[in-house]
């Protein structure tokens, strides 16, 4: 293997500039010649491809984003598509790509690799920690840490004001940020996509009189099964019906996709990144680097993005305990 292309894909998170970094870097002192494409596949389609350099990625490391773009594409998901994306990699005589990005990143990739072979190295790049083979994602403590500084503000205006707040993070599928924010910031209760939330049980945690208790926090995975928060937010307060009760709703959104890494995101995305350039020159053809118990473990794409991580069962029982 003599030259190789690295990208980025859906959602970005903090830490795929580390990545990106450690990718080149490795890749060249082993002796590769390293390409970036831009705008993950749609670039790929487009051929908006681009060797890269020692400096290409000086100063990026501390960056959130990421300096090759990212973008969703609906052209990868047909075959035509999927051709010409072939033809440009061929083109530029690329025989193995690093795809940095998470579970809809890896489920393209995985078609490609099935159609045309080119082996691919995943390196898992997402706020939502829900990639199975990888203890976490690169960019999920950047996000956590971000939702927590939020949640420990808003807790000084909802104590203020004697206010109920119902804050919502983002996992559409997983509460990984929503549990993590949740215990960090003594949410009173958390709502994840995991576990069947019973209202019934946020108003039970809502009327405790522990004393000197009047505000509360709330914190809403966007994808759980009860609705948003503004929409768990209504019906809950219906419930208690208690017009000294004042509830609102803050959604955190993207901030949390952006901001300077944290040391952990950033040494993960260097580790995850300089494994996965030794994978491929070591053969490995369709697997994603993750870190499970401090080792570098190289899991199948086909496992990451079929099987679920699960929550961690503490994490859940913690929850319990600490807001009585
Ligand atoms: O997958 C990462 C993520 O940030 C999810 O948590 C969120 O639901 C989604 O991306 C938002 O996607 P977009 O930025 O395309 O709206």
């Amino acid at each position: 293997m003599k030259k190789i292309a690295v990208f980025t894909s859906g959602g970005d998170s903090p830490g795929m500039n580390a990545c990106v970094r450690a990718v080149v870097r490795t890749a060249i002192f082993k002796g590769l010649e390293v390409y970036g494409i831009y705008r993950g596949y749609e670039g790929m389609i487009d051929g908006d491809i681009k060797r890269l350099q020692s400096h290409s990625v000086s100063n990026i490391v501390q960056r959130g984003g990421t300096i090759l773009k990212s973008a969703r594409s609906m052209e990868f998901k047909t075959p035509e598509g999927r051709k010409q994306a072939y033809d440009n990699l061929k083109a530029h005589g690329i025989e193995g790509l690093v795809a940095i990005g998470g579970d809809g990143t890896f489920t393209g990739a995985k078609v490609f690799f099935e159609e045309f072979g080119i082996p691919t190295i995943g390196c898992p790049g997402t706020i939502d920690n829900d990639l199975y083979g990888t203890d976490y994602t690169i960019g999920f403590d950047t996000a956590v840490n971000t939702a927590l500084e939020a949640i420990d503000k808003i807790r000084d205006t909802a104590a203020a004001h004697d206010r109920i707040f119902f804050i919502e993070v983002m996992g559409r599928d997983a509460g990984f940020i929503a549990i993590e924010s949740g215990i960090g910031g003594g949410a009173e209760f958390v709502m994840v996509p995991e576990t069947k939330t019973n209202l019934d049980d946020v108003v039970k945690s809502l009327k405790n009189n522990r004393k000197n208790r009047f505000s509360s926090i709330v914190v809403v995975a966007e994808g759980d099964e009860a609705g948003n928060a503004q929409t768990v937010m209504e019906i809950v307060k219906n419930k208690v019906n208690d017009p000294s009760k004042d509830f609102k709703v803050t959604t955190l959104g993207h901030i949390q996709r952006g901001g300077n890494p944290t040391a952990r995101d950033r040494v993960l995305a260097s580790r995850c990144g300089m494994s996965a350039v030794e994978g491929l020159i070591a053969g490995h053809q369709f697997h994603m680097a993750g870190v499970v118990n401090q080792e570098v473990v190289f899991t199948p794409f086909a496992d990451c993005i079929g099987k679920t991580k699960p929550l961690i069962e503490d994490h859940l029982k913690l929850m319990k305990i600490l807001s009585i």
